[in-house]
């Protein structure tokens, strides 16, 4: 347990204040258990499991596993669009099995609140300005995650500094976990000053030994810099950060006028966008796994600070040592 975060750690049954984000195509069950073994919240998206049994068998998996390891715990990450036709299924199975911990993405979590809520789990919401987070508080959300600039994946349009404390002002009962561009314990620390309890870490775990994804990539990351990392929204149709690869430059950044058009019409809008994210899932898919020629690798701005690649547990034991370290410079005493 830690001073700075003990109000996310007892809602979540954790020991230490930080989620590993939940991340498609890339999460996988071993990171998840390095996760857990940690003490930490490990994450992953129900759509890295459409296959039919695939996610039941899984969440029985992490079920066991999460009753051996009761420092850490597991949650999943559902996009709850109307354009996600696998939301349904996958609530289902996970009220079902009982998932302890959800992260709601890119709509209203209402749904997922009221299910979660008839047998005590928890619900976060990814946010990136107020007025969707007040969506989130209105349906009755445990807390919020702060999706800020240069994040990986669907990176919000603000700067943490400005969008945690904005957060912590309007929803002071709310606990926030900030993400985006943190890799290491200075970074926690920094975002516990501007008001969040913990933070969600993505990127840097795509460099970890656990991680399936293809040598190429995780080399992309421990190679890029900041200014490697550009956004797109001809992937999901929202701006989403990626290494701007040869083949990142081919696909290019913006919908054309005719895809801004379709995704604009209300008659069409809702086939069009779930065109767009099925054709961007096929895109990635081509490209994340080893054996793939493909260069569209998905990444936030945190690519600067990754200069290896090595297990998951290193990764959080360092996060630990220096986040515990940064606390003794500044003089702050306590429980750590
Ligand atoms: C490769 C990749 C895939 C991601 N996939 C998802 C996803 O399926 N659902 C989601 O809510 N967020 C997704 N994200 C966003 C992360 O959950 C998290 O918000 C983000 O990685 C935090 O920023 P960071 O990468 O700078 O640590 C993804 C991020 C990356 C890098």
């Amino acid at each position: 347990m830690t001073a700075l975060g003990k109000k996310m750690e007892e809602m979540l049954k954790i020991d230490f204040p930080v989620i590993m984000a939940p991340m498609f195509l890339v999460s996988n069950q071993a990171m998840l258990e390095a996760g857990m073994r940690a003490g930490i919240m490990a994450t992953f998206p129900s759509l890295n499991y459409r296959k039919e049994g695939e996610l039941d068998a899984l969440l029985d998996q992490l079920n066991a596993y999460s009753d051996k390891n009761t420092q850490g715990s597991y949650g999943i990450n559902l996009i709850v669009q109307q354009s996600n036709i696998y939301l349904k299924k996958h609530l289902a199975s996970c009220i079902n099995k009982k998932v302890p911990f959800y992260i709601t993405s890119l709509g209203n979590p209402k749904e997922v609140v009221e299910a979660a809520h008839k047998y005590g789990a928890k619900v976060f919401c990814d946010v990136t300005n107020i007025e969707h987070a007040k969506k989130c508080y209105d349906n009755n959300c445990d807390g919020f995650i702060a999706v800020g600039q240069g994040a990986g994946g669907h990176a919000g349009p603000n700067p943490l500094q400005i969008l945690v404390p904005a957060l912590k002002e309007n929803f002071p009962d709310k606990p926030v976990v900030a993400a985006g561009g943190i890799t290491n314990g200075k970074g926690l620390l920094s975002v516990q000053v501007l008001g969040a309890e913990g933070v969600s870490i993505g990127t840097r775990f795509i460099a970890s030994t656990e991680c399936k994804v293809s040598d190429d990539y995780k080399n992309a990351i421990v190679k890029s810099e900041m200014d490697d990392i550009v956004m797109t929204t001809k992937l999901s149709g929202s701006p989403c950060t990626i290494i701007n690869t040869p083949t990142a430059k081919k696909l290019g950044y913006d919908q054309n006028w005719v895809e801004k058009f379709m995704a604009n019409n209300p008659k069409i809008k809702k086939w069009f966008k779930i065109f767009v994210q099925v054709r961007g899932m096929k895109k990635l898919e081509q490209s994340v796994l080893p054996n793939n020629y493909q260069q569209l690798w998905c990444a936030g701005k945190s690519v600067e600070l990754i200069n290896d690649i090595i297990s998951c547990e290193e990764i959080i034991a360092n996060i630990k040592t220096e986040y515990r370290k940064s606390l003794d410079e500044i003089g702050v005493s306590g429980n750590k």
